[in-house]
C-alpha cells in the first residue's frame, strides 16, 4: 500500500513515501535552527516556514521514491497534536492533493505514529508478535507510556502531568547554555560528566502508583543547584562542572521515568509481555535504550527502537507506518476516507 504522507506538527516540515511498513523516501526540513534564537518554537514563524516548504519536501519524497500521484493508494496526514496554526499547513496541502488526484486521506494522530515508528523497516510484525506489547513515547511534547492492546487499542499506563522528558531535557540544557533544542547536547555533555558530583531529588520517590511523571520540580531544583553554585563561586560552572551538571540532570531524569515504568510493569501479571516499542525524539539516546533493555533484561521483553534516529524525531515516514498499520489491522476500509470535510486539525488530539 503506497502512502504519501504529510506532517507539520511542530517546527520539521516532513513528507514521506512508504509501501506497507517500508519506507521508500523521508524527507525532514528541520527549521529548528531558524527557532534557536527564541529558546523554543514560534508558532508564527513556523507556519511561514511550512507554507514555504512543503511543496518543496512534497516533490522531493515524491521523485526520490520514483512514485507518481497516480500510483499512490492514500494519502496521511497529521491531524494532531501540536501547533495548531503549523498543523493547518499541511492538513490543507493533504486536502488539496487528496481532492486533486482522487485519493483516500488518512488523518493520524502525531503521538500514535511516534508510538508505532519501531515498525518502520523493521522485521518486527504485528501479525506475529505476541499482544499486549508495552510502549513508551519521550518526546519535546509527550512522556507517555502506554499498553497496546492492539493497533488502535491503547491503555494508558502513566504520562506527565507537566512538562514533558523532551522538554525538561530542553529547559535544563538551556539554563546551562548549551543552545535549543538541547536534548542531544546534553546527552554528549552528560558522556563526560559524572552523575555523582551534585545531588538533585528524585521526582515523586515513594508515590510510584500515582502512575505519573513529573519533571517541573526537578527543573526548579536543577535552577536552584546551578544559581546556589553561582553565589557561592563566581566562576561557576565551569567546563567540567557543566558535564557533571548535564549527567546529573539526566540521570536524574531518567531514573524517575525508569522508576515509573518499572512500578507499572511489575504489576502486569499477565499475560507475560515480551515486545516494549520505544519511540519520539528522547529514544535517540543512547542512555535511555540502555536504561530500558537493563529493564528488558530483567522482566524478559525486548525492546523495540525506530530503526534510525531519522525516525526518532519528527518525521512523516512514521505518519505513512501508522496509517498502513491502522488500515490493515483495524480492518478499515480506504472508501471510507474520501470525506475531506470530516478531517479537520485537533491541536490537543488525545491517544485513546
Ligand atoms: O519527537 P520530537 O522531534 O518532537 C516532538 O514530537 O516533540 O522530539 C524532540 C525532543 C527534543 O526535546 C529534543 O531535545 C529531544 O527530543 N532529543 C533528545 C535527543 N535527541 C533529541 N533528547 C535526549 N537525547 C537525545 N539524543
Amino acid at each position: 500500500m503506497k502512502i504519501l504522507s504529510i506532517d507539520t506538527s511542530c517546527d520539521e516540515t516532513a513528507a514521506a513515501v512508504t509501501d506497507g511498513t517500508k519506507i521508500l523516501c523521508n524527507i525532514v526540513w528541520s527549521q529548528a535552527s531558524l527557532h534557536a534564537k527564541f529558546g523554543g518554537v514560534m508558532p508564527s514563524l513556523a507556519q511561514r516556514m511550512h507554507q514555504e516548504r512543503i511543496d518543496w519536501v512534497i516533490k522531493r519524497a515524491m521523485t526520490n521514491a520514483k512514485c507518481q500521484m497516480i500510483n499512490l493508494d492514500a494519502i496521511a496526514v497529521t491531524i494532531g497534536p501540536g501547533l495548531s496554526i503549523a498543523l493547518g499547513v499541511g492538513i490543507n496541502k493533504a486536502k488539496e492533493l487528496a481532492e486533486k488526484y482522487t485519493k483516500p486521506l488518512i488523518p493520524i494522530n502525531h503521538v500514535e505514529a511516534h508510538l508505532l515508528s519501531p515498525f518502520a523497516n523493521s522485521k518486527l510484525q504485528i501479525a506475529n508478535a505476541k499482544l499486549p506489547m508495552l510502549g513508551l513515547v519521550v518526546s519535546g511534547g509527550n512522556t507517555l507510556f502506554v499498553r497496546i492492546n492492539k493497533i488502535g487499542d491503547y491503555e494508558i499506563l502513566a504520562q506527565t502531568v507537566d512538562d514533558a522528558l523532551g522538554e525538561a531535557l530542553d529547559k535544563s540544557a538551556r539554563m546551562l547554555g548549551l543552545g535549543y533544542p538541547g536534548g542531544a547536547i546534553l546527552e554528549k555533555m552528560a558522556r563526560l560528566g559524572n552523575p555523582k558530583k551534585f545531588t538533585l531529588p528524585i521526582p515523586l520517590v515513594g508515590q510510584e502508583k500515582r502512575q505519573i511523571f513529573s519533571y517541573s520540580g526537578l527543573k526548579t531544583s536543577f535552577y536552584r543547584l546551578i544559581e546556589s553554585n553561582k553565589l557561592r563561586d563566581k566562576n561557576f560552572p565551569s567546563k567540567q562542572d557543566v558535564y557533571d551538571l548535564s549527567a546529573t540532570f539526566q540521570n536524574v531524569a531518567f531514573k524517575h521515568l525508569l522508576r515509573v515504568i518499572e512500578y507499572r510493569v511489575l504489576s502486569i501479571k499477565s499475560p507475560k509481555i515480551t515486545s516494549f516499542l520505544l519511540g519520539g525524539g528522547v529514544s535517540a539516546n543512547i542512555e535511555i535504550r540502555k536504561r530500558l533493555r537493563r529493564l528488558g533484561r530483567k522482566f524478559g521483553f525486548n525492546l523495540h527502537i525506530p530503526y534510525s534516529n531519522k525516525l526518532c524525531g519528527d518525521n512523516a515516514a512514521m505518519i505513512g507506518v501508522a496509517a498502513y498499520l491502522k488500515i490493515k489491522y483495524e480492518k478499515l476500509n480506504l472508501d471510507g476516507f474520501m470525506d475531506y470535510n470530516k478531517i479537520d486539525r485537533n491541536p490537543r488530539l488525545k491517544l485513546n
